[in-house]
């Protein structure tokens, strides 16, 4: 048998997260309204603080034809590799606002955002730590988002 292991931190709040760490997620929290949500009124906003010190937004974009619409960690991701191609990423920081309902867990990258952090990671080879929470609450701390995909589908399936 074998066994994958998962380990991420659980933090009540910001309070032990570093300065930069803690502005991140402060930041993405107030992305959120930035977000164009009308179908699902779920706000994510998104921020990457890259290798270079720039900061990066990026919010879902709905459209009235559902599957057209984009999760903020891509909008963000594509928004990286064309505004600031070649510089890595070091921390993401997502965060919700729920429109409807309470905001107060911490929003996990969905699998089709899973896979293109995986690609991303690789890509710059070098791990890219998440920072996720809601509003307010709790706060999950994970060294590595490409641990959120294991035994994935990458580019040495192909070879
Ligand atoms: N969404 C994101 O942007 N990121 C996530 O991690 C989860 C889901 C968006 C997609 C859609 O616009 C809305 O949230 C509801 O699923």
């Amino acid at each position: 048998m074998k066994e994958i292991v998962f380990q991420y931190q659980m933090l009540e709040n910001a309070s032990s997260l570093s300065t930069e760490d803690a502005h991140l997620l402060l930041m993405a929290r107030e992305a959120t309204s930035k977000a164009y949500a009308p179908y699902s009124q779920f706000q994510v906003g998104a921020v990457a603080m890259l290798n270079n010190g720039e900061t990066i937004e990026g919010t879902n974009q709905e459209n009235a034809s559902y599957p057209v619409g984009i999760c903020a960690e891509r909008v963000l991701l594509s928004a990286v590799s064309s505004l600031y191609s070649g510089v890595a990423i070091k921390t993401i920081a997502i965060s919700c606002h729920n429109l409807k309902g309470e905001s107060k867990n911490p929003v996990s990258p969905c699998g089709l955002c899973r896979q293109s952090l995986l690609e991303q990671t690789l890509r710059q080879a070098q791990p890219i730590k998440l920072i996720l929470s809601g509003m307010e609450g709790a706060i999950y701390v994970l060294e590595d988002a490409a641990s959120l995909l294991p035994l994935s589908f990458t580019a040495n399936d192909m070879k």
